[in-house]
C-alpha cells in the first residue's frame, strides 16, 4: 500500500490544497499527518477540517501549544499561537464546528507504530519537542540513542528539513538521492519535510510517498501560490510579517 506522509502544514491551506491535488493525482488514498497542523499560518480552521479526513494525525508541538500553553516558543511563534487559539475559540454561532475541531486536536496521539514503521512529530525519544537536524550526524550519542528507540524506520517532521538519516550517521537530502530512496535493512529516520513552511531553501511544499510493498520512498515538491498565503499573513496584524517573508525564501 502507498501512503502519503505530510507534516507541518502550519495553517497554510493554499499549500495543502495543492499537495492534496498531487496526492490524488498519484492515486493515493491513505494520508498520514505527522503534526503541526496549525500555528504560524492564516487558515487554521480549514486546515484542521481537511486533516480530520486523513487516516492518521500525530500531535505536534504547535497543536499542543494551542491546546495548552506554548513552552520555549519565540515571541513570533507565541503570538501566532495566541491568534490561532482565538480562531478556534467557541462562540454561539460556530459552536458545533469549533467543538469538533478542539476535540480533534485534544485527542491526537503522540506516536503511532504500524509494523516496522514508527510515526512521530519530533523524534522517537521526545515525540513532541526534540529536533533532529542534519548536523546531528556529528552528534553520534544523540543519534545512537534515538535509533535505539525505533523499530526499523521512523518518519518524522518538526525541523521542516526533509531527508534521510542512516544508521551509519549520514544525512541524505532529497536532491542527493534524486528524490527517490530504497530503505535498506539498516534502521533509518526519514524527515518528510513541511507542507506549509519549508526551511531547506526550497519554497515548494514537501511530502513523502511511502510504498510498504518494497519500503521505497519518494519525496515530492509541490508548487503553490506563495504570494497568496504571504499576503493573508501580512493582512493579519497578530502574525509577524516575517512569517510571510520566510515562505518566499523557504527558510
Ligand atoms: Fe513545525
Amino acid at each position: 500500500m502507498k501512503r502519503a506522509l505530510v507534516s507541518d502544514i502550519h495553517g497554510n491551506l493554499d499549500a495543502l490544497i495543492c499537495v492534496l491535488a498531487d496526492i490524488q493525482d498519484q492515486g493515493i488514498e491513505t494520508i498520514f499527518c505527522l503534526g503541526d497542523v496549525i500555528g504560524y499560518g492564516p487558515d487554521p480552521q480549514a486546515c484542521i477540517d481537511a486533516v480530520m479526513n486523513f487516516d492518521l494525525c500525530i500531535l505536534g508541538n504547535h497543536d499542543q501549544a494551542a491546546l495548552f500553553d506554548p513552552e520555549g516558543f519565540s515571541s513570533t511563534a507565541e503570538r501566532a499561537i495566541f491568534w490561532t487559539r482565538q480562531q478556534l475559540e467557541c462562540t454561539d454561532t460556530n459552536n458545533a464546528d469549533q467543538k469538533r475541531r478542539w476535540q480533534f486536536l485534544a485527542e491526537l496521539p503522540r506516536t503511532k507504530q504500524v509494523g516496522d514503521y514508527l510515526f512521530v512529530h519530533g523524534s522517537a525519544r521526545s515525540p513532541l519537542n526534540e529536533y533532529v537536524f542534519p548536523e546531528d550526524i556529528y552528534n553520534r550519542r544523540k543519534l545512537e540513542k534515538i535509533f535505539s528507540l525505533i523499530p526499523q524506520y521512523c518518519f518524522q517532521g518538526h525541523t521542516h528539513i526533509p531527508g534521510i538519516f542512516t544508521e551509519d550517521f549520514r544525512f541524505l537530502s532529497p536532491a542527493e538521492v534524486n528524490f527517490k530512496y530504497q530503505l535498506t535493512d539498516e534502521k533509518s529516520m526519514v524527515n518528510v519535510g513541511s507542507i506549509g513552511q519549508p526551511r531547506d531553501g526550497d519554497c515548494r511544499s514537501c511530502y513523502v510517498i511511502l510504498d510498504d510493498a518494497d519500503n521505497s520512498i519518494e519525496f515530492r515538491r509541490i508548487k503553490y501560490d506563495v504570494s497568496l498565503t504571504s499576503q493573508k499573513i501580512y493582512d493579519i496584524s497578530d502574525l509577524d510579517k516575517f512569517l510571510g517573508d520566510r515562505l518566499h525564501d523557504g527558510k
